[in-house]
């Protein structure tokens, strides 16, 4: 529909201020970018007394969940989240891995919440610290080798093409990032070992292990040509927009795009000024996105103010939130926001793992609520 309407009591312009006693409600198509009206509601969605079925507002603590790599240099990721586009995985890896890798199944963003090390590769050796992400394109042969026991990885699994930077449209070549500030490994071929052994490539194909041993390192290219390569940028360096004026859509902070997701990186920011300016998000029930948010520090504007660090949230596609009932003070009280914060939008549904579940805060669809709610008669 081409034509914009306005009926009933509304704002004079989106996001500039809620009419007296309403709440603002963005039902939109496409994330933020497509066809969208804003409803004035006489009531927050938010505030359910109930909810029953699986489809509402979830909270892990990640730190809570423990992969395999975390206690055995065999060990692997744990998987939280999957649909048939994207995977997302939790590694906490203390020692160098035993053995090499090659993902067969897509590209992957590691984002290093903590830690610092190497990640050596077919392309060579590049180191990695906190704040990094770290892409490595599908069926690379590498192995993660930490300087430090903390690491703890938010692996990203693009299942259905090519990582790639959106486009950057008006904003030209500069935002959110200079391209020159990639950094790509240069070729260092690790030497064998002085003892003859075996080595281990372990391949995964459809999710699916397959173990293919040489007498020789598999890392062993002395040269590389071409545009595909490990690289890696680390968030101090995003600088993303920022609007006096109005909120600025989460699409704004994009940093990757892929089929079938984006990952968006939130930033420290100064809040809106202007007097008619509205600090916290519209309510929205986001229809074409699940979204989740890993907080690597700080917290949005819109949480509660007790999410701690590595707490990782996921907001179905379909069902309402919005600022915390808390967040409309605290806007008040704040001039920036200080945080970083890594967002996953998927358009497919995702699926939750038994290591997520174990790790869920059940009761964190219920601080969304202004009103006492039963959150033990809200379980699935
Ligand atoms: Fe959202």
């Amino acid at each position: 529909m081409e034509i914009r309407h306005a009926k009933g009591v509304t704002s004079r312009q989106a996001r500039t201020g809620w009419p007296e006693g309403t709440y603002e409600d963005e039902h939109g198509r496409n994330g933020f970018s497509g066809e969208v009206s804003m409803l004035y509601r006489a009531h927050p969605p938010t505030r359910w007394t109930r909810i029953e079925g699986d489809l509402k507002p979830r909270a892990i603590d990640s730190l809570a969940v423990q992969p395999t790599d975390q206690l055995d240099p065999a060990g692997i990721p744990e998987r939280i989240l999957h649909n048939s586009d994207v995977h997302v995985y939790v590694s906490r890896r203390r020692e160098a891995m035993s053995y090499y890798m090659r993902n067969a199944d897509g590209d992957e963003i590691y984002f290093v919440h903590t830690g610092r090390g190497t990640v050596e590769s077919d392309y060579g050796p590049l180191p990695y610290e906190t704040g990094d992400y770290v892409v490595v394109p599908k069926g690379t042969n590498y192995r993660i080798v930490p300087d430090v026991p903390d690491n703890f990885f938010l692996i990203v699994e693009s299942r259905k093409g090519p990582v790639t930077f959106p486009d950057r449209g008006l904003f030209g070549q500069h935002l959110p990032f200079d391209f020159a500030l990639l950094q790509t490994p240069d070729p260092q071929p690790a030497p064998d070992e002085t003892e003859p052994r075996e080595y281990e490539l372990r391949i995964k194909r459809a999710d699916r292990w397959t173990r293919v041993y040489h007498d020789f390192c598999p890392l062993d290219v002395v040269g590389w040509t071409g545009n595909l390569s490990v690289y890696k940028l680390n968030v101090r360096d995003l600088r993303g927009p920022s609007s006096e004026r109005t909120h600025l859509p989460p699409i704004s902070y994009a940093t990757f795009q892929c089929p079938g997701f984006w990952v968006v990186t939130f930033q420290p920011k100064p809040f809106e000024t202007a007097p008619d300016a509205v600090r916290v998000p519209s309510y929205h029930r986001n229809v074409d996105y699940d979204e989740v948010v890993f907080t690597h520090s700080g917290r949005l504007m819109s949480r509660a103010a007790d999410q701690g660090a590595a707490t990782l949230t996921l907001h179905p596609a379909g069902i309402h939130h919005g600022p915390n009932p808390r967040a409309f003070e605290a806007a008040k009280k704040l001039d920036r926001m200080e945080a970083y914060l890594v967002n996953i939008d998927s358009e497919q549904p995702l699926a939750w793992t038994q290591a997520f579940t174990d790790a869920e805060d059940p009761g964190y669809w219920a601080t969304f609520s202004d009103q006492p709610v039963r959150v033990d008669g809200g379980q699935a």
